[in-house]
């Protein structure tokens, strides 16, 4: 067990805050990762750090706000991001203005927050810079002002992203703002290379130490079927390219439709649609020569097509299976999380997500929630004739 070092709060049950609980949860997954334990201890620093004044408050509290980053509204997501034959990479998902007044409020701690870390990790935050007037007007619309993710490599020092909201200056002006950030970063054939969608939902940026930083652009896909999402790629050609039948199936194994073989459409000539939360897809743009994108990812919200964890985690170890990905890791940094057994509750695994990066090999994403407020209780068993009907209560 890595040793809490002495910063981190004591668990104590009556006086557990929401930082004790997420360091603590960071301190166990940077094990199970595989990271050492002087990485662990920094990096449960940096996300107490990065979570502020909130961090102190007491789990017997309700939640700081209504943050759209999880289902309980815990300000933390948890992610493990697998390729084959290595340690999967753990990141931190985090909304530092959480607990802010308002929402300009909550902008403006994000920002400061990320230059704080662009300052004690020598980045540039330039391309944020850039876009500030765009994402922050002074009065911005909702569902969230500023997300940080940390990637958690060996070495103490993280990968950073950064998720904006392009509704910030009103839904209906959001694909016009996407299109305009994606101009100022130099993407001016980007906007029209990407697919219809019903929504954009995250305009996001990596900053500091990446081989290839990528600004990102995600949609949500209400009703989507396999066979459409298999058809929302713009990556070009060559290797790398996403197939639409290995998207098909991907999607049909993260969403619980048959058993995830190819032909399973054939089989039983359905192509069912993801009525309940939407289907997402981002597309990633690293150079502006060709203006196409060369990343493209879909998530699955597992979580609204699936009883309980126990069936999450099946679909998402079969889906770690095909891409040669050793699933130990996953189930020990559920464990890590939380002790509630996993057919007690569904929400734990967020989402399933299957990335491709031209030149790289595919990668898995499995989305993992902090659960500090809630568990989400599982859904009744289907009976032969149907979903066993609910009783108010
Ligand atoms: N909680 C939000 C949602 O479910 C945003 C979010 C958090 C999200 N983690 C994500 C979206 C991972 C896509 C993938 O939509």
């Amino acid at each position: 067990m890595t040793a809490v070092p002495p910063d981190v709060p004591k668990k104590s049950p009556r006086a557990e805050t929401l930082g004790g609980h997420t360091a603590r949860q960071v301190l166990r997954l940077c094990e199970a990762a595989g990271l050492n334990g002087a990485d662990s201890a920094s990096y449960a620093r940096t996300v107490l750090t990065a979570l502020g004044p909130v961090a102190e408050r007491s789990l017997d509290l309700p939640p700081p706000d209504h943050s759209f980053l999880s289902d309980d509204h815990t300000p933390v997501e948890f992610s493990l991001a697998f390729v084959p034959d290595a340690d999967p990479t753990l990141r931190v998902l985090l909304e530092p203005g959480c607990g802010a007044e308002n929402l300009a409020e909550n902008g403006r701690t994000g920002l400061r927050v990320v230059r704080e870390m662009a300052q004690r990790w020598g980045f540039s935050t330039k391309r944020l810079d850039e876009l500030e007037d765009l994402f922050f007007p002074p009065d911005p619309e909702g569902p969230l002002a500023l997300w940080c993710a940390l990637e958690l490599v060996p070495g103490g020092v993280p990968r950073v992203k950064v998720y904006l909201n392009p509704a910030a200056s009103g839904q209906e002006r959001s694909a016009a703002t996407v299109r305009e950030a994606l101009d100022r970063l130099g993407h001016r054939q980007a906007f029209t290379a990407l697919p219809e969608g019903d929504r954009h939902l995250f305009f996001a940026l990596d900053l500091g130490d990446w081989e290839e930083p990528r600004v990102k652009v995600y949609l949500a896909h209400h009703d989507l079927s396999a066979t459409e999402a298999a058809g929302l790629s713009r990556v070009g050609g060559g290797p790398g390219r996403p197939g639409r039948t290995e998207i098909k199936r991907f999607f049909g194994m993260a969403a619980g439709h048959g058993t995830g073989a190819a032909d399973s459409e054939a089989q039983d000539g359905q192509d069912p649609r993801l009525g309940l939360r939407p289907v997402q897809s981002c597309h990633a743009f690293t150079e502006t020569a060709t203006g196409r994108p060369s990343g493209f990812t879909l998530y699955i919200p597992v979580r609204d097509y699936a009883q309980h964890d126990g069936e999450a985690l099946d679909r998402a170890v079969a889906v770690l299976g095909r891409y040669g990905a050793d699933p130990a890791p996953l189930a020990r940094s559920l464990s890590a999380v939380t002790s509630r057994r996993l057919q007690e509750g569904v929400g734990l695994i967020a989402y399933l997500g299957l990335a491709h990066q031209q030149g790289r090999p595919p990668r898995v994403t499995v989305y993992i929630s902090s659960e500090a407020y809630e568990v989400k209780p599982p859904l009744p068993a289907p009976t032969p004739r149907g979903p066993a009907v609910s009783v108010p209560a």
